[in-house]
């Protein structure tokens, strides 16, 4: 085929295309109580349709069962809201916890109900629910339509302070955690305090080590803070705990905002920090550890590490492992001695499924003070070894055992 009113060129002859793209994402994120009160206007005015907004609404199935009132609370408020938004169909409830992610159907059903009910690039999907729902529900309004605008109300300590503030989402496949998902900032996320209470005391705790994982690599001033309100935290004050989770979410949204890189294409994952043996420990414990369980166990030990190698200080290293004790988090579990093929212990698997997952080449955070952080690109078997059996004698021995047999290595 020639050039239009031309003679025929060669297509090797042809000029390239290069062209940017620029994109700009901007979400707001709120804090607040009595989201549902038809008094409050939060939820309506974060849906900026002309006109009335048709929302669809799907809740985690933990969060029906502690608030029974939830998803009539949400008709009323539609209902009392009436003249800005439509509730297309009554809420979905899918399940609560890390089975949502295990398995493809309830994103079907999701992108079903998307279908079913018209949800389409200007109507709403709103999803109340833990990190799990939030990260399947994501993923399903991401994909449908190429991606609906989806509302998040987080209702866990981690998905408040961390998860559900960020641009990422995804479910488990081929064994391996978030293989499947996208990167998609929501359309806003609204978290409101007064969920929390209903939280068993594990998924309280759980979410707190997010906020020490980023406290610990970027705030030294926070990481006091959580020190000095440890007590407060695990027994379980609401008022401290709507501190941290505040000072949690600005610190993930700074990074995401200003590192350069929000959609992960480098090699550095900074606020992945302790969750090469996490993602792994999930697994192998077949997810009876909770995620933020998990976090704590690999941040004790990446943190022991960086001990070990003369990294981090002895000091900066017990505040460490000191504050997940004195809020109530695992610092070590049995799972990381299972042996895995060839006897090693599984776990150390992890360190390859999170270089595949990442792309390229081995970039693990360490820790060199409070405060900071330093990437490697290659970790010693035997110190993770080392400093997993130094932690497991910390758990088992008590109070000193584990600084006691420590103290030649201080330095
Ligand atoms: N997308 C991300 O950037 C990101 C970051 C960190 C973690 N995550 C993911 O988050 C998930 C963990 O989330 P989680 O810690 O929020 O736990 P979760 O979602 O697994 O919820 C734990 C349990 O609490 C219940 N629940 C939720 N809210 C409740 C409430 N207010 N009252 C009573 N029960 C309630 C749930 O039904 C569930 O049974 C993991 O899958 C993890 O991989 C994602
Ligand atoms: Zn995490």
């Amino acid at each position: 085929m020639g050039a239009v009113g031309e003679k025929a060129v060669a297509p090797a002859a042809l000029a390239g295309i290069d062209e940017e793209v620029r994109v700009t994402f901007r979400y707001p994120v709120r804090f607040t109580r009595g989201l549902l009160d038809p008094a409050s206007t939060l939820l309506r005015d974060v849906m900026d349709a002309h006109g009335r907004a048709r929302l669809l609404a799907v809740i985690d199935e933990g969060v029906v069962q502690a608030h029974p009132t939830i998803a009539t609370d949400l008709q009323a408020y539609c209902a009392a809201h009436s003249d800005a938004v439509e509730l297309t169909a009554p809420p979905l409830v899918v399940p609560g916890g890390e089975v949502i992610k295990n398995q493809p159907g309830p994103v079907d059903e999701i992108r079903a109900a998307i279908d079913v009910h018209g949800v389409d690039r200007h109507s709403y999907l709103l999803v109340i629910g833990g990190g799990a729902v939030l990260d399947a529900v994501g993923y399903a309004a991401a994909t449908a339509h190429r991606g609906v605008r989806l509302i998040r109300v987080p209702t866990t300590v981690l998905a408040q302070g961390d998860s559900g503030v960020g641009v990422k989402n995804g479910i488990n496949a081929f064994g391996k955690k978030n293989f499947v998902g996208s990167f998609a900032p929501p359309h806003a996320v609204l978290n409101d305090f007064d969920l929390l209470p209903t939280l068993s005391d594990r998924d309280w705790r759980s979410g707190i080590s997010e906020a020490v994982k980023v406290a610990a690599l970027k705030d030294p001033v926070f990481f006091d803070w959580i020190e000095r309100n440890a007590v407060e935290l695990r027994e379980r004050s609401l008022e401290a705990m709507a501190w941290m989770i505040h000072r949690s979410a600005e610190l993930h949204l700074d990074h995401i905002a200003t590192s350069g890189d929000p959609f992960e294409l480098g090699s550095s994952r900074p606020l992945d920090f302790g969750h090469w043996a996490a993602h792994k420990l999930e697994q192998l414990s077949h997810h009876e550890l909770r995620h933020g369980e998990a976090a704590a166990i690999g941040i004790a030990l990446d943190s022991t590490y960086s001990y070990l190698t003369g990294i981090l200080n002895h000091a900066d290293w017990r505040r460490v492992v000191e504050l997940f004790e004195t809020v109530g988090l695992p610092i070590w579990d049995p799972e990381m001695a299972v042996p895995g093929s060839g006897g090693r212990p599984a776990v150390l698997d992890g360190l390859e499924d999170f270089r595949e997952h990442l792309g390229g080449r081995l970039t693990v955070m360490l820790l060199e003070r409070i405060g900071s952080g330093v990437e490697v690109h290659e970790l010693d078997e035997a110190v993770i070894l080392e400093a997993s059996d130094l932690l497991r004698r910390r758990k088992e021995g008590g109070e000193q055992e584990g600084w006691e047999l420590t103290r030649a290595l201080a330095h």
